[in-house]
């Protein structure tokens, strides 16, 4: 009976619907903390002249996502899809390859992340496009992700001269 208390509030989604819901939500949930681990491995291995604003930058950035990963994550519990946020699902969830541990220059480090995170932005896109036809509540979520890392992004790229250097 206790199933049914449960289930009775939840939110009136029809059980493919939620799954499906949930899936995205979770895919989202651990390409956020990958992007949060990447963006402080790059923190701490930024080289050369802009060193101080990229490395103050990438702080707010992890900062940025740490908390859009919370709303990823409690949208899915609101649900009744149970997230996992551990090491193990992130390194499943097939996530960008590893960096090299390492001095990188300032500009790679703005290129590494330019790369990444338009990555991760459109694997999120995607998936906030489909849950337009499973739960708007849900979409509301990965919209307000978007939102924030493609203004993200155009910060980013705004570092990117037009040949890619300084
Ligand atoms: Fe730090």
């Amino acid at each position: 009976m206790a199933s049914t208390a449960i289930s009775t509030h939840l939110p009136p989604i029809a059980a493919p619907a939620r799954d499906e819901a949930g899936k995205a939500l979770q895919a989202t949930l651990v390409e956020l903390i990958d992007l949060g681990l990447l963006g402080k491995q790059l923190h701490w291995s930024i080289v050369g002249h802009l060193f101080m604003p990229l490395h103050l930058q990438l702080d707010e950035l992890v900062d940025s996502w740490r908390e859009l990963s919370d709303t990823v994550a409690e949208r899915a519990v609101a649900i009744g899809v149970w997230p996992d946020g551990q090491a193990a699902a992130v390194a499943a969830g097939g996530g960008a390859a590893a960096l090299d541990p390492g001095a990188i220059d300032d500009v790679g480090v703005v290129r590494e992340l330019e790369g990444r995170l338009a990555n991760v932005t459109e694997h999120i896109r995607t998936r906030m496009d489909r849950l337009g036809e499973l739960d708007l509540a849900s979409q509301d979520v990965l919209i307000e992700t978007v939102r924030e890392l493609e203004k993200q992004l155009w910060m980013v790229r705004a570092q990117l001269t037009e040949d890619g250097g300084h």
